[in-house]
């Protein structure tokens, strides 16, 4: 199919206390934005790369990306509002399908991205690459109320591809009846359209805190 991807990359990175945005510090010589859109461009079914960023970002034009495939557009308020805005670009009669991935997710490898798209349009809708979750998972405040059963419990994680005009439907009615939209697929859910879990290596983790760096740097010192 012909696919947009859409990146969003307008986040300050607060959580990570560096002097910059996560998404431009560095990991093995290149930036974490970099290695995020890398895959991406590698795929020949992407058409184009709807990169969202802050209006007033001084730090991508040093990154010297550039390729005809990418545009960059207006980041919002929230990461949804980036996302939004970027699927706003979009001509979805020319590209169908929209793979939407975090700029401060490095480590995705193209075969996730690839089974992704496989299984999705083998099914013929939209879905998420997600891990399953190995911990015990408890809910409570102060004490335990329970364990949750962590069968079927997932993390999400990005890519999540969807029918590009189906995305910007869902995520717009779900913003304006007020819901908390913390992914795509959340959007999608809300309006009870179908999501695949498609399972991807759990390594592809977000960096979010400090410590998420120096794991990073770990994982792609390994010979993957
Ligand atoms: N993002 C965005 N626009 C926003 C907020 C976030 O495009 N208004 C992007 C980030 O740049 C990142 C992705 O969404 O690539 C995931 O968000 P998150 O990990 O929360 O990044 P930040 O918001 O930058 O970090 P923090 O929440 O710690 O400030
Ligand atoms: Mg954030």
């Amino acid at each position: 199919p012909a696919i947009s991807a859409v990146i969003p990359a307008a986040g300050v990175g607060q959580r990570m206390q560096a002097d910059k945005p996560k998404q431009y510090l560095r990991l093995h010589g290149k930036t974490i934005l970099e290695h995020s859109i890398k895959p991406l461009f590698m795929l020949d079914a992407v058409k184009h790369l709807y990169l969202a960023l802050s209006p007033d970002d001084p730090y991508f034009s040093a990154t010297g990306l550039t390729d005809e495939r990418l545009i960059r557009v207006d980041g919002g308020a929230e990461r949804v509002n980036s996302v939004l805005n970027a699927l706003q670009h979009i001509d979805a009669t020319e590209t169908p399908w929209v793979l939407v991935h975090d700029a401060a997710r490095p480590l995705v490898r193209r075969e996730d991205i690839e089974l992704l798209i496989t299984r999705c349009m083998a099914v013929g809708h939209g879905g998420i690459l997600a891990t399953p979750v190995r911990d015990t998972m408890k809910r409570g405040s102060q004490l335990v109320q329970h364990t949750v059963d962590r069968q079927q419990l997932w993390h999400a994680l990005t890519p999540q591809f969807f029918p590009t005009a189906l995305l910007r439907d869902c995520i717009t009615r779900a913003l304006a009846a007020g819901v908390t939209i913390t992914d795509e697929a959340s959007a999608i859910e809300w309006a009870n359209e179908p999501v695949l879990l498609v399972e991807g290596h759990s390594d592809n983790l977000k960096i979010t805190r400090p410590a998420d760096l120096q794991l990073a740097a770990f994982y792609l010192e390994q010979n993957r």
